[in-house]
């Protein structure tokens, strides 16, 4: 009788842990809850260990993530696999197998708050051997840098190093990847890279070869509007809540972790800030670049005071390589035939959506694939032990657009 009590008790408990009220239409909520109970244990544990000096949180992070996750470089029939450098940033490369013929290419960057993950984690390894195998594609996988040991500009640095060695003839002859089909790629931060890198080699006159095709996924794009519309709908939503994505921004930035209520103010955005200009405003103005079905009720927070001079003490707030968001018509209009995916329960929807509105009024082709029930993260989660039905069907769209775009 105890016992059972004692184990009503537990389960009571282990509900009430995991059971989080979620926006109805969100893909598979049980799954999600678990996912996120999972998730906030791990956030949590390493606090702890984070306020009692153990170790940097991100450390405990990583340090369980490997333990988990990282698989080997392991060849199968199809795909030949190899960890191996790319312009001095190690990479792993998805080559398939057969004939010897011209093949598309992709370079691809992981997700994880410019802190976390890595190219050789089991759900990265899966996602680009399916693209290699799908796609007959040679895939390559970067590992730029991680924070807080490398900041801004670290992992931009890498993620162009990378690229512009993943554009040389010599290693596109290496690789027998075909110079007019070559497309760069990523998730979340991961797209933040991409996107950045696709601006900056796009309008560099030096380069023969250029991307063919730029395909993000939930890519964060901008750190002064913590209010958009997704931001205000989907704040408590798993697996990114607002205030992780702040923190990461402040990480990636350098900066000092004490600004996160700050920025979750917008007082860094405030109007009497003045080095950031009206023409700088009108590039994240959603009230003028998303549609009504995205704004629906929300109002814009733009504080008239702030806290001054925190742009002068952060400047890779302004700064386009680190928010692409922000880059001139006369640049987006340079880079290539896009596709962007957005998530509706997702903080970083409208940096997505206004980014697809920005490129397609400068004159670029853009796809948009919005995912009614879909959450941030949710591509990686398409396999075991997961299978989340949402991460499954943008995984098929996304590599059905490289296919038929690339
Ligand atoms: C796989 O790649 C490695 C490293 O590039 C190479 O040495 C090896 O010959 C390749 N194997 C096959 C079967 O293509
Ligand atoms: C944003 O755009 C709206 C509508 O075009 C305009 O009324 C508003 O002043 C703009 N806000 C900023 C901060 O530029
Ligand atoms: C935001 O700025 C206002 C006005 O300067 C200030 O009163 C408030 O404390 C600031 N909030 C945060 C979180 O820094």
């Amino acid at each position: 009788m105890r016992l059972r009590v004692a184990g009503a008790v537990l389960l009571a408990a282990a509900a009430y842990y995991v059971y989080l009220p979620l926006p109805s239409g969100v893909s598979e909520p049980w799954k999600l809850m678990l996912l996120d109970a999972l998730f906030r244990s791990f956030m949590q544990a390493s606090d702890a260990a984070h306020a009692l000096g153990v170790c940097h949180r991100v450390h405990l992070l990583n340090r369980v993530v490997s333990w988990v996750e990282v698989v080997e470089a392991r060849s199968c029939p199809a795909v030949n696999v190899t960890d191996t450098t790319l312009g001095g940033v190690p990479t792993r490369v998805f080559h398939p197998r057969g004939e010897n013929k011209l093949r598309r290419g992709v370079i691809y960057f992981h997700g994880g708050g410019w802190a976390l993950c890595s190219a050789r984690m089991r759900s990265y390894d899966r996602l680009c051997r399916k693209m290699a195998e799908d796609l007959d594609a040679v895939i390559m996988s970067v590992d730029y840098r991680l924070a807080p040991e490398a900041v801004f500009p670290d992992q931009y640095h890498d993620a162009l190093a990378a690229s512009r060695a993943f554009l040389s003839a010599e290693l596109l002859q290496q690789y027998g990847i075909d110079p007019q089909r070559v497309c760069v790629s990523g998730d979340s931060a991961g797209g933040n890279l991409a996107a950045a890198v696709a601006q900056e080699l796009s309008s560099d006159d030096s380069l023969k070869v250029k991307f063919k095709a730029q395909a993000l996924i939930y890519p964060v794009l901008q750190a002064l509007d913590f209010y958009t519309p997704s931001y205000q709908q989907n704040q408590a939503v798993p697996i990114l809540y607002r205030p992780y994505m702040a923190r990461f921004w402040l990480q990636y930035l350098g900066a000092d972790s004490s600004l996160e209520p700050l920025l979750l103010a917008n007082n860094h955005s405030s109007l009497d800030q003045l080095a950031i200009s009206a023409t700088t405003r009108s590039k994240l103005n959603w009230t003028a670049l998303l549609p009504a079905e995205r704004k629906k009720n929300f109002k814009p927070v733009v504080k008239e005071k702030g806290s001054p001079g925190v742009v002068g003490e952060v400047p890779g707030l302004m700064d386009v390589r680190a928010a692409p968001l922000l880059a001139e018509k006369g640049v987006l209009g340079k880079t290539p035939k896009a596709y962007v995916m957005t998530c509706e329960f997702d903080v970083l929807r409208d940096d997505g959506l206004m980014y697809g509105g920005r490129l397609r009024e400068a004159g670029v082709e853009v796809t948009s694939d919005h995912y009614e029930d879909g959450f941030h993260g949710c591509m990686v989660f398409a396999n075991l032990p997961m299978m989340s039905s949402v991460g499954q069907r943008s995984v098929r769209n996304y590599i059905r657009w490289l296919d038929q775009n690339l």
